[in-house]
């Protein structure tokens, strides 16, 4: 730096009139203080990354992601359900005032006011202040959303039969039926077909009927006198066909 002759200062004498590029020293010149950004750092940073990448493929391996079978646009039983980051909004459409011939406001005029004002936040909330506890009203929108977020996400949480749900989008074996066979004839014909299906993979009505492991007296049992939540009486015909229908049922293998 040069003092003196020559050096001219803006009213105060602590600030030069020139300025000089603000270029930070170079790194050797703190010696035992600094390290190398190639490799030193970034072999840190690469080890790190690969800790949590090996973190995220246990956890990704220990807990599949929930898939459920091909959707079947046939199939009424099935109610599909928002992932649960959007399940607050879907919830909203279920009150009265934000569904039906309102629709429009749970669709759109509510969740767009509360977005269009985060938008506007940075407009808005324009105080020098900084400290949550000074600024009453951004912190209480804030606190009132995630109060709501998380009430709405509950009520529908609370509301959904989780293990219907499961067995609705369950993934199953299929089989290869051979629909000509006089066993499966005798499944339609005694309307079976109307809740297992007619890949007889089951649905939301009933359970698959492949690969059960039942023999095929358990499988005319049950064809009689039913079983748990199937009630008695289904099969209908003669002791012939029901011997077809249970041998057909209790061979059926995934493919
Ligand atoms: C009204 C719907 C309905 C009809 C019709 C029906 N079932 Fe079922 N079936 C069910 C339900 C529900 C279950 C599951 C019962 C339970 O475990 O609670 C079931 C279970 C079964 C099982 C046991 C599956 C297992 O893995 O344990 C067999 C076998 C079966 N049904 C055969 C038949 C046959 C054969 C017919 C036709 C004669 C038939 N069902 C008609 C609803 C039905």
């Amino acid at each position: 730096m040069h003092r003196g002759k020559g050096m001219k200062f803006v009213g105060d004498s602590r600030v030069p009139a020139e300025r000089k590029p603000n270029i930070p020293k170079d790194y050797s010149e703190y010696p035992g203080k600094t390290e190398a950004f190639w490799p030193n750092f970034l072999l840190k940073e690469w080890m790190v990354g690969a800790v949590f990448l090996i973190g995220y493929l246990c956890l990704t391996i220990a807990h599949p992601s929930p898939l459920e079978r091909v959707a079947d646009p046939t199939d009424t039983g099935y109610l599909p359900l928002p992932d649960w980051y959007f399940l607050f909004l879907y919830q909203l459409l279920k009150y009265t005032y934000a569904s039906g011939p309102y629709n429009i406001i749970g669709a759109f005029i509510i969740p767009g006011l509360a977005f269009g004002a985060l938008m506007l936040a940075p407009f808005i909330d324009r105080g020098p202040k900084r400290r949550p506890t000074q600024r009453p009203f951004a912190t209480g929108f804030m606190l009132l959303s995630i109060a709501s977020i998380i009430f709405l996400t509950w009520e529908s949480v609370v509301a959904v039969d989780w293990e219907a749900k499961e067995a609705m989008g369950k993934i199953v074996e299929e089989a290869e039926i051979d629909t000509s066979s006089d066993g499966f004839v005798v499944y339609e014909e005694n309307g079976c077909i109307n809740c297992h299906g007619d890949n007889l993979a089951g649905g939301s009505a009933a359970p698959s009927l492949v690969g059960t492991g039942l023999t095929a007296e358990e499988v005319a049992d049950i064809a009689k006198n039913g079983v748990g939540k199937m009630p008695p009486g289904m099969y209908k015909g003669n002791d012939e066909d029901l011997a077809k229908l249970s041998e057909f049922i209790s061979t059926l293998e995934a493919k």
